[in-house]
């Protein structure tokens, strides 16, 4: 995968950000469109389908168990015949998931009471994050899973015609919509009622989806934060059509990247956003940014709009701890948003950022403190002072979404910013530079012989 190549870009300082954009589609809505769009009973059609190296290592895992999947085409349609819930068969080989934490932790819960052995592998970045988190319930209900000393990848999955998953109510120990969703898709293979609680809104797709394919869910608000979702396992699932909206977190660079730099005027057309994905759109307008919607419609169970995005300038917040899961992959954008805004920004309750692709508090800090921003990590967040980027080179750590935001500091920096290890920017938005490039970012990508 991407990890043998490695690229570095290069971002001149200056510019800003005009026109009207379509970013590629939402990761999250793709994933599960080839899970549950595999599962369901008939045929299917994805338009909109994220053809990045993660939502693709989903695809190839479902063709690897059996089901026919035809696309995706250059517009991102895929055609899949499913096979019902018992319809998959075992792999030749270990599932390689490269770098997809959503792929891995969705498919822990699907695939533990198939009825064969399968081992699920992945990069050395998604080999090192915890997975304890999925298999610890999963395994309570009935499953039997091995995992590496620590609780990381690879796992071995081993279930026969005798394995039988139990349902459980569950509240989760973290704010974690890959855990909920692992325990709802095992739910669907359970005796009886699976339940989750979650201690704060997470984003909803599987719900919605589910839903949209005809399962039945149960979902109660408990109090102002937290929810509980239930199902009955045993059903069957309808195919249905999946259009996918433009993913919020890949807009996200744009959105900061207009907010920073005087003169930017950017067009962000059909973007998905469903109310647990808009916390960037909350912090930056709480920072002071321009940010108006339009052309707001509801596509398949998920709320769309167009998103245009003005210069302004931004000041210094304590961002509101409610949004920070709302907001999850959409921080080191704004962490960048914070560095060019006046006065102090200060993160906390984040400590989900530690164990993503990279410690994005890390990532962001070093990077930042290279490019002379006053700024320092801590526990569960980050403290960063408002100030100017300097020239530098920093590392992305192979972490996509470090790489974007840094590649959108420039149009803010005193000079050009170099940025080292960006292949896995192919994770979740193919073309990112030929789409900045043509919104105003000056920027190459090369590869390093
Ligand atoms: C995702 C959930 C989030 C997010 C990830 C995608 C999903 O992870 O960071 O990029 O599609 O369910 P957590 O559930 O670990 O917060």
């Amino acid at each position: 995968m991407s990890e043998e190549q490695s690229i570095t870009y290069t971002a001149q300082a200056g510019g800003h950000l005009t026109g009207q954009i379509r970013v590629p589609g939402d990761k999250s809505i793709s994933h599960r469109s080839i899970m549950l769009g595999s599962l369901s009973q008939g045929r299917m059609t994805i338009s909109g389908f994220l053809q990045g190296e993660d939502s693709l290592a989903t695809l190839k895992a479902f063709r690897a168990m059996g089901v026919n999947i035809d696309g995706p085409d250059e517009q991102g349609k895929v055609i899949i015949e499913g096979v019902g819930m018992h319809g998959l068969s075992a792999p030749d080989e270990p599932l390689d998931l490269g770098n997809s934490g959503t792929s891995m932790r969705l498919l822990t819960g699907l695939l533990s009471a198939q009825g064969f052995d399968i081992t699920l592998a992945g990069d050395h970045s998604l080999s090192s994050r915890p997975m304890k988190r999925v298999t610890d319930p999963v395994m309570q209900m009935g499953a039997d899973i091995e995992t590496n000393k620590g609780g990381t990848a690879p796992l071995k999955i081993h279930s026969d015609e005798n394995t039988r998953l139990t349902g459980i109510d569950y509240t989760l120990p973290m704010a974690s919509a890959q855990v909920k969703s692992c325990v709802l898709l095992a739910g669907l293979y359970a005796q009886g009622q699976t339940c989750v609680t979650e201690p704060a809104p997470t984003r909803d797709h599987t719900e919605r989806m589910l839903q949209g394919f005809g399962y039945v869910l149960d979902i109660k608000k408990l109090d102002a934060q937290s929810s509980q979702i239930c199902l009955q396992g045993g059903g069957q699932l309808t195919a249905c059509d999946i259009d996918v909206p433009s993913d919020i977190s890949s807009a996200a660079f744009f959105m900061v990247g207009a907010s920073i730099s005087q003169g930017s005027d950017i067009t962000l057309k059909h973007v998905g956003i469903n109310p647990t994905r808009i916390g960037v759109i909350n912090i930056l307008q709480q920072m002071g940014a321009d940010i108006s919607l339009s052309n707001e419609k509801e596509i398949g169970g998920e709320p769309v709009a167009d998103i245009r995005i003005r210069y302004a300038q931004l000041k210094g917040i304590h961002i509101p701890e409610d949004q920070v899961p709302l907001a999850i992959d959409e921080f080191p954008a704004i962490s960048i948003a914070a560095a060019c805004a006046e006065g102090q920004t200060v993160l906390s309750g984040a400590e989900e950022l530690r164990v993503k692709e990279s410690d994005r508090i890390q990532a962001m800090i070093d990077g930042m403190n290279i490019l002379g921003i006053d700024c320092e990590g801590t526990k569960d967040g980050m403290i960063i002072n408002g100030g100017e980027f300097t020239s530098g080179t920093v590392d992305s750590l192979g972490d996509h979404r470090i790489a974007m935001s840094f590649a959108m500091a420039a149009l803010k920096a005193k000079g050009a910013i170099t940025i080292k290890d960006c292949a896995n920017v192919n994770t979740s938005f193919p073309d990112f530079i030929g789409l900045a490039q043509s919104c105003g970012l000056q920027v190459i990508s090369k590869v390093d012989v």
